[in-house]
């Protein structure tokens, strides 16, 4: 039963008596509801949300439409199984996705639960599809928790200390980093050393890549990266897998993150925002590729659950109806505008670097411009300064000192503002701490 009038502080204790250390928790207070942009916590507490349930709520939280659809659905039915009995709602879902998904070739779609279950499912997919076994993916990215997705990923603290073995036949490449001076043509090059010391490509099965790194420190892929892959891909027989799970649905103010480099990928992997709030994620792919893994090589109990699937159904229609990738990419303009605007103000000379595709931003803090020594320390101080503000700010990079903004893109310019204001005030008083 729901305990009545707790506070913040009680439940603290209790989740750190019934919860393990493994999860660890960014905010220190404890939500009673959620509308739109704003939070409020058990104590009536307001928060403003720049972290969306990391890249979750991109038309907010309960959004109407999307609360209509879900009930609606619990209305006719819940679960039975796709695998078993399936239902239209999933069949829609898929045709959907295969329209928006860039490239001209026919679509497939398999529909979900989670980031990493799709991550997973794009490798065997893949491997099906080829017969090769291995997996190419880049330093700093981030691909979810499960073993395999855990390979993939190339940040180890925290990720994957004490987890190995890790499965094999995957291997990290170099991703670009303007701000840390890795050139295009450096991380091609370490892409061909990979294929002289570790794996001939005739074995790679596919290339895994963020468009712009999400927990690695929103580093952009630079388009013309993504078209050498592409070309890379082609010339080996390697399939291109874009991991738009973070990026995805108008987070870089398109719907997919690759359309601002032109390119059409083999597979993209979506989660997060599709499902409005509720467990959903796919794979959207070449249609002959999908087919790769014979009949009954798929699935899962809950995977593509009929209320999920009918929240992700009403999200899409909430992005194309409600104008929301013309407001992302105001907002991004607005958002990004000011947090250049913060850089080159004196006070802030510990913020090495802004960066960021459309509303996906983020700073990097270090200890001096100079030697772009990483300041985790403070990143940390700042979130949690936010936190006591009023504002719910969440950090990541390979170093965790990169400070990102992931507001719902249907946050007002005035709320942003609101939070942008919070975020100076913060820092400021994590300077004064250091
Ligand atoms: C790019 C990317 N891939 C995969 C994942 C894993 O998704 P999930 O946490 O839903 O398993 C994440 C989660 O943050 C992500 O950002």
């Amino acid at each position: 039963m729901a305990s009545k009038a707790a506070t913040n502080s009680q439940l603290a204790a209790r989740l750190s008596a019934a919860v393990p250390r493994g999860i660890s928790v960014a905010t220190p207070m404890f939500v009673a509801r959620a509308e739109n942009s704003e939070v409020w916590d058990v104590e009536g507490r307001r928060y403003i949300d720049f972290a969306g349930g990391i890249a979750v709520q991109n038309i907010g939280h309960r959004h109407p439409r999307v609360m209509a659809a879900v009930r609606a659905q619990l209305d006719a039915f819940t679960h039975t199984a796709f695998q078993v009995t399936p239902y239209e709602v999933y069949v829609r879902l898929a045709e959907r996705l295969n329209d928006l998904a860039p490239g001209s070739l026919p679509k497939k779609t398999i529909i979900l639960s989670t980031g990493a279950e799709a991550i997973e499912n794009a490798v065997k997919i893949a491997r099906a599809a080829t017969g090769r076994p291995a997996i190419i993916s880049f330093a700093g990215g981030f691909h979810g928790r499960t073993m395999m997705a855990l390979a993939l990923t190339g940040k180890i603290n925290p990720y994957k200390v004490g987890f190995g073995p890790f499965p094999g036949d995957v291997f990290h490449a170099a991703f670009p980093d303007t701000y840390r001076s890795v050139t295009v043509e450096q991380s091609l090059a370490s892409i061909e050393q990979l294929f002289r010391a570790d794996v001939e490509p005739s074995r790679v099965a596919a290339i895994i890549i963020e468009p712009v790194q999400g927990e690695g420190g929103f580093n952009v892929a630079p388009p013309a990266f993504m078209r050498a892959l592409r070309d890379l891909s082609d010339r080996h027989g390697i399939l291109l897998i874009a991991d738009e799970i973070q990026t995805g649905f108008g987070r870089t103010g398109k719907m997919f993150a690759v359309e601002h480099s032109g390119i059409a990928p083999d597979l993209i992997t979506i989660a997060k925002a599709i499902g409005g709030g509720f467990p959903l994620s796919a794979v959207i792919g070449r249609a002959d590729v999908m087919d790769g893994p014979i009949a009954g090589g798929l699935g899962s109990t809950f995977a593509g659950n009929a209320v999920s699937c009918a929240a992700g159904l009403a999200v899409l229609d909430v992005m194309q109806e409600e104008g929301i990738l013309a407001r992302a990419q105001k907002l991004g303009e607005h958002v990004a505008e000011r947090l250049h605007t913060m850089q080159s103000d004196r006070r802030f000379t510990c913020i090495g670097d802004v960066r960021g595709l459309g509303p996906m931003l983020a700073m990097e803090f270090v200890k001096d411009r100079a030697s772009k020594a990483p300041a985790p320390e403070l990143a940390k101080s700042i979130t949690a300064k936010a936190a006591e503000r009023g504002l719910i700010v969440i950090s990541c990079g390979i170093y965790s000192n990169v400070v990102r903004v992931l507001m719902p893109l249907t946050m007002s310019l005035e709320m942003a503002d609101e939070g942008l204001g919070i975020l100076e005030a913060s820092v400021l008083d994590a300077l004064a701490k250091f």
